[in-house]
């Protein structure tokens, strides 16, 4: 089953990918780590790229296509693929169905993750994860057991990410509202989007995202 978590920054589509990859063997595919890669690599696309994503802007279509495409025709897709910040916009959405078309794969639904802006904010500020094995944590919602051991790997190496800071959530906002959210009218018309309530507990958004799979598994399509 190849799915899109769709949502704005800090709606939590990292956190549920992870639990996703654990409990379905499912492959996370996300455009924002592959950048964030490129970026510690010190390769020429990733110093191309660093400022415009510590300002919170989109990065072209062209790159994270590109990005996109080497993933899919080279990882085993295990479970199936989770598009995790990928489509962004839609040119992004047309490249992933020809590609998924020209690989002979579907995209069988598309999460919309709701949440509100103020707690994405408190979301965001509060973020960081583990610089070993990229576990997800928040100083509130979710701190680590010990304060300064990765509950996953063991590692003490936590860091957080320049763009999370509140100029820059502001831009990332603008882009989402302008350029990601028209994706999802443009699921609805497909037929695939199923929305959830990101503002639920991590528990209640991972249930709420088992009943919406178990349901394009059991029926196949997702009308109710
Ligand atoms: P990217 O890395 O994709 O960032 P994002 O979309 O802004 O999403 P985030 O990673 O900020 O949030 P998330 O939804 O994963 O939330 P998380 O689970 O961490 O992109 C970064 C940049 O790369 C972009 O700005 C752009 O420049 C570039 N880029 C990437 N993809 C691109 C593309 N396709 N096209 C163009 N440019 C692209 O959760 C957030 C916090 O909340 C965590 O601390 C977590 O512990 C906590 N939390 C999660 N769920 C809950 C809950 N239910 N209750 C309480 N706390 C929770």
């Amino acid at each position: 089953m190849n799915i899109i978590l769709l949502g704005p920054p800090g709606a939590g589509k990292g956190t549920q990918a992870r639990r996703l990859v654990d409990q379905r063997d499912m492959v996370q595919l996300s455009t924002g780590d592959m950048l964030r890669a490129a970026r510690k690599s010190g390769s020429e696309m990733g110093r191309k790229v660093a400022a415009i994503m510590d300002a919170g802007e989109l990065v072209t279509d062209e790159i994270v296509i590109g990005l996109i495409e080497e993933q899919l025709t080279t990882a085993q897709p295990g479970g199936g693929f989770i598009f995790d910040g990928f489509p962004r916009t839609l040119a992004q959405a047309d490249a992933l169905a020809a590609l998924l078309q020209r690989l002979g794969q579907n995209l069988d639904t598309v999460i919309e993750m709701a949440v509100d802006d103020d707690a994405l904010v408190a979301r965001v500020s509060g973020r960081f994860t583990c610089g070993d094995c990229g576990e997800v944590y928040h100083d509130q919602s979710k701190p680590p057991k010990d304060p300064a051991v990765c509950d996953e790997c063991g590692s003490a190496n936590f860091v957080r990410r320049a763009d999370d800071n509140a100029e820059s959530l502001r831009v990332r906002l603008l882009e989402y509202y302008k350029k990601t959210s028209p994706l999802i009218g443009y699921y609805y018309a497909k037929g695939l989007l199923q929305t959830v309530n990101g503002l639920d507990s991590m528990d209640g958004v991972s249930a709420s995202i088992r009943a919406a799979l178990d349901k394009v598994e059991q029926t196949g399509s997702i009308a109710s």
